[in-house]
């Protein structure tokens, strides 16, 4: 089974970055703790985050017949990016979208996600505890 975990913009600012919104854990940890959770559940994982929405959709094509499942957090682009989701649809893959905020309770423009759509389920809310949740979704869906 193998996982792309995508992060979109400012991700890699975690720990620097609103603080009471998103804590104090840096993207590293929050790397550190999904590969960790991998190899627990014999995941190939595999991770990547770009500020860019075009590198972006390169990942997402990239990762056509290649892996099993996706887990996006497409950051500020899940409200405004029809790109993203177009790639989603384009490769076809189960997709699993995670926020580290409960967006649901944020600002208006935060309501609208277009990846929404194409995703099976969406985890927001959960620290990066959604993200392993997400994982553990796709593997349950392929009957790990
Ligand atoms: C986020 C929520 C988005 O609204 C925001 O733009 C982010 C992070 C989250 O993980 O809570 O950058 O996706």
């Amino acid at each position: 089974m193998k996982i792309l975990v995508i992060n979109g913009p400012n991700i890699n600012m975690l720990g620097i970055r609103e603080p009471a919104i998103y804590g104090q854990a840096t993207y590293a940890d929050l790397c550190e703790q999904i590969r960790a959770y991998a190899v627990n559940r014999k995941i190939d994982v595999e991770l990547y985050q770009s500020n860019h929405e075009g590198a972006l959709v390169d990942a997402i094509q990239q990762a056509y017949n290649r892996v099993d499942g996706i887990v996006i957090n497409p950051a500020a682009y899940t409200h405004t990016s029809i790109a993203l989701l177009d790639a989603l649809k384009a490769v076809g893959l189960p997709a699993v979208e995670v926020h580290i905020s409960n967006v649901a309770e944020r600002e208006d423009f935060r309501q609208v996600s277009y990846v929404r759509e194409w995703c099976e389920k969406t985890i927001a809310g959960h620290g990066f505890a959604g993200y392993l949740e997400a994982m553990d979704y796709l593997v349950e869906r392929a009957g790990g």
